[in-house]
C-alpha cells in the first residue's frame, strides 16, 4: 500500500522555523516507529507571492487536494501589507480552506499543568482546561456576498456579509455534536441571535440538529459576548464551543491566551470525508507568522508540533502515537523547558526553537 501523503507548506515568517522543527519529528516517527510519509513541499502565502504573483499557485491548489493530509506554517507579514487585497498572503489560505471545503475548524485550548501558573488567569481558573473550539471555517462573514469598497455618494463604503446557510450550519454542528459524544457529551454553541438574522437561523438549526440525532448531547445556546467574557470568567464550564468563522477566530485567539501561550495551540481544518472515509485535512496552528520574532530563534514550535500530533490522531489513525507525542511535550514542560513567549514575570533564560525541540525528541527517545 502507498504511503500516506502529507503536503508541507511552510509559509512566511515564522513559519519556517517552526515548520523546520516539525519536519524533525516526522523523521522520528518514520524512523522509530515505522511511520513512513511520502512528503511534498510548496509555497504559500507571501512566500508564494514572491516566487510567483500570487499566494496560492493553481498546481499548489491541486496538490493540497490531492495528499490525504496538509500541513501550514503561517502567512503573512508586513512586507506584504501593501498588496492588493486579491494577492495578501492571507487570501492563500483562506482559498486553501475554501476549495478543499474544510468546514470545522478545530481549536483545542489545553491547559498543560507545567503551564498553569503562566496563565494569565488564575491557575485554579486554567488547571485542567480542556476546550475544544468547532469554528465554521468557510462560510459567513469571511466569504459572505457583497463585499468590497465601493463608492456611495460622495464617500466609500466598505461592506462585508454574514451570510449562512441551514445546510453551512448543519454540517458544522454535526462535527460539533460528533466531537462531543467523544468528550465529556457538552455542546455550547455561540452566536449573536440577539442582533443577526444570521444567529436566529444558527441557534434554530443548531437546535434541531440536536433535538433529531443528538439528542444525548448537553446542548446550550450562549451570546458570543457573553461567551468571551465567560472564556475568561469561568473557562472550565466549557467543553466543547460551537461558533460561526468570525467569532471562532476571536474566540480561539482568547482561549490560546488561557493557556499561557498563543504558541501552544495547535489546530485541525477538517472537509467532508473522502471515498476512504478519512476527511481532506489541513492542519496550522493558531497563531501567525509573528513578525516581531521572526528570524531570532525565539518562536515557540508546539503548537505547530501539536498540529502534526492532530494530523495523526484525525488523518492517519495513529491516536496512540498522537498521544505518544503530546505526552513528550507535557514532559519537557513539566521538565521546566520554556521558550521566550513561556517566560513569566521571573524571568530566567529561555531556549531557542530548535532547543525545545531538541527536547521533545529526547522525551519521544525516552517513550520507546
Ligand atoms: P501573530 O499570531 O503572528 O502574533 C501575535 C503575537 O503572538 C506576537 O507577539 C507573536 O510574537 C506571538 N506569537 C505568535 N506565535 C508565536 C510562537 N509560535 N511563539 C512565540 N510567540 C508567538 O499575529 P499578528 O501579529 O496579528 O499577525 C502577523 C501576521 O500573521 C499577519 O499578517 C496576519 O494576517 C498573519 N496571521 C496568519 C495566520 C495563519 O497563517 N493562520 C494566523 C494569524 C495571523
Ligand atoms: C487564523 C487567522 C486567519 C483567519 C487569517 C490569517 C486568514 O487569523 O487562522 O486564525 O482570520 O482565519
Ligand atoms: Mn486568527
Amino acid at each position: 500500500m502507498a504511503n500516506p501523503s502529507l503536503l508541507i507548506l511552510p509559509g512566511d515568517g515564522i513559519g519556517p522555523e517552526v515548520m523546520q522543527e516539525v519536519r524533525r519529528v516526522i523523521t522520528w516517527f518514520s524512523e522509530k516507529r515505522g511511520l513512513a510519509f511520502d512528503i511534498t513541499e510548496d509555497l504559500v502565502g507571501g512566500a508564494a507571492y514572491d516566487a510567483h504573483g500570487t499566494p496560492l499557485h493553481d498546481d499548489t491548489m491541486a496538490k493540497a487536494l490531492d495528499v490525504d493530509a496538509v500541513l501550514l506554517g503561517a502567512v503573512g507579514g508586513p512586507k506584504y501589507d501593501n498588496l492588493d487585497f486579491s494577492v495578501k498572503p492571507e487570501r492563500g489560505l483562506l482559498r486553501l480552506r475554501k476549495e478543499m471545503d474544510l468546514f470545522s475548524n478545530l481549536r483545542p485550548a489545553q491547559c498543560f499543568d507545567a503551564l498553569a501558573d503562566f496563565s494569565s488567569l488564575k491557575t485554579e481558573l486554567v488547571s485542567g482546561l480542556d476546550i475544544m473550539i468547532v469554528r465554521e471555517l468557510t462560510s459567513g462573514v469571511y466569504f459572505g456576498e457583497p463585499r468590497g469598497i465601493f463608492e456611495e455618494g460622495n464617500e466609500r463604503v466598505g461592506i462585508n456579509t454574514q451570510r449562512y446557510t441551514e445546510s453551512e450550519i448543519d454540517r458544522v454542528a454535526r462535527s460539533a455534536f460528533e466531537l462531543a459524544r467523544r468528550r465529556s457529551g457538552k455542546v455550547c454553541s455561540m452566536e449573536k441571535a440577539n442582533v443577526m438574522e444570521s444567529g436566529i437561523l444558527w441557534r434554530e438549526v443548531v437546535q434541531k440538529v440536536h433535538d433529531e440525532d443528538y439528542p444525548d448531547v448537553e446542548l446550550s445556546h450562549m451570546y458570543a459576548d457573553n461567551g468571551a467574557m465567560q472564556l475568561v470568567r469561568a473557562p472550565k464550564q466549557f467543553d466543547v464551543i460551537l461558533t460561526d468563522n468570525l467569532f471562532g477566530d476571536i474566540l480561539s485567539d482568547c482561549a490560546a491566551m488561557l493557556t499561557g501561550s498563543l504558541g501552544m495551540l495547535p489546530s485541525a481544518s477538517l472537509g467532508a470525508p473522502n471515498a476512504d472515509g478519512r476527511p481532506k485535512a489541513l492542519y496550522e496552528p493558531v497563531h501567525g507568522s509573528a513578525p516581531d520574532i521572526t528570524g531570532q530563534g525565539k518562536a515557540n514550535p508546539i503548537a505547530c508540533i501539536l498540529s502534526f500530533a492532530m494530523a495523526l490522531r484525525y488523518s492517519f489513525d495513529q491516536g496512540d502515537e498522537a498521544t505518544r507525542l503530546e505526552t513528550a511535550i507535557e514532559k519537557v514542560l513539566a521538565d521546566g523547558a520554556r521558550t521566550a513567549d513561556l517566560m513569566g514575570e521571573a524571568g530566567g533564560t529561555p531556549i531557542s526553537t530548535t532547543q525545545m525541540s531538541d527536547a521533545i525528541l529526547s522525551a519521544l527517545d525516552a517513550s520507546l
